[in-house]
């Protein structure tokens, strides 16, 4: 099983402050780092550590930090053919990291905000029966929807991590299998589980950050504790609880499986710098597993 990762890219400019600024207010703090991000390409990311076959759909612009991330796409083995180019910047990521390991983003899309429709035409045939897409929200909802839609056609299983959170189409709802908010998403989709069973939505799986995570369906309700671990940096947790979720189902594990699989790999990525650099590989999600419990 292939999984088709369809999102942005972001070049992640990183400052390490004492506290978050709040509205007005500077915060002086001393380091700073410049590393690959992006929620799509994270999962990608995520989904190839774990050793999935993945292709990745996004936009890069016409600088030099495009460069940067499909040199690293094809070093993690991603296939990278039916990545677009726009004649604008590549996405960009401004991110404060506390001491706590919290952060605050704020997003400058560029190419990003260009994929389109036809971009995903253009990669017709990598919608195949069977095959796992892997969607969130920080690239056009018209171009999730249109994915969805056609995954859907295809008999796709659709997984839906529905940040960072904005209105969507009601539609997309009944395009999806699985869909997986934090909390505040959760809540700022505004919809009841039952709601979105009766649109055709198989598992409502919500992470909890140190909490884990809780599935809901319309037949049961389980909570995946989380692994107590020290934070370092939680940008990109849940980008890897999603990849590894996604790449789990790909190899074969059942749904309860994955997720335990899913909130190991997340409790190493929060222990490491970075957004793409912590993905952790299968070898150490399941050494993490033999070594750790919950
Ligand atoms: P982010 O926006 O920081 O990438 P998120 O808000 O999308 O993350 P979270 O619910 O915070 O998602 O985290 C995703 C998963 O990562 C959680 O379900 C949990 O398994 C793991 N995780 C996050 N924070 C911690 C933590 N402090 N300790 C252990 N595991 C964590
Ligand atoms: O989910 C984390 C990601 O969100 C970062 O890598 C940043 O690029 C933003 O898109």
């Amino acid at each position: 099983m292939n999984i088709l990762v369809i999102g942005s890219s972001n070049t992640d400019m990183t400052a390490l402050v004492p506290s978050i600024p709040g509205p007005g207010e500077t915060v002086v703090g001393s380091g700073y780092r410049v590393t690959l991000g992006g929620k799509g390409a994270n999962q990608a990311v995520a989904c190839a550590r774990q050793g999935a076959r993945v292709t990745f759909i996004t936009a890069l612009g016409n600088d030099s930090l495009a460069q940067d991330h499909l040199a690293s796409f094809k070093k993690e083995g991603i296939d990278t053919s039916f990545i677009a180019r726009k004649p604008v910047h590549t996405g960009v990521a401004l991110i404060f990291v506390d001491q706590n390991g919290e952060n605050s983003i704020g997003v400058a899309a560029g190419a990003n905000d260009m994929l389109s429709p036809s971009d995903i035409d253009a990669a017709d045939g990598c919608f195949r029966e069977g095959d796992i897409l892997l969607l969130q929200l920080e690239i056009p909802s018209e171009t999730v929807l249109y994915a969805a839609r056609k995954a859907k056609e295809r008999k796709m299983k659709v997984i839906l991590n529905p940040a960072p959170v904005r209105n969507i189409p009601r539609e997309l709802f009944s395009c999806t299998d699985i869909i997986t908010p934090n909390r505040h998403e959760l809540a700022a989709l505004g919809i009841a589980p039952e709601k979105l069973f009766e649109m055709g939505t198989e598992y409502l799986i919500t992470t909890l950050g140190a909490e884990g995570v809780k599935l809901v369906s319309s037949g049961e309700s389980y909570i995946v504790p989380a692994y107590k671990v020290r934070p370092v940096d939680t940008v990109g947790a849940g980008d890897c609880f999603n990849g590894a979720f996604a790449a789990s189902l790909a190899m074969g594990y059942d749904i309860r499986a994955s997720l335990e699989r899913a909130v190991a790999a997340a409790a190493i990525a929060v222990t490491k710098e970075g957004a793409q650099a912590a993905m952790p590989t299968a070898r150490e999600t399941e050494l993490f597993i033999q070594n750790n419990s919950i």
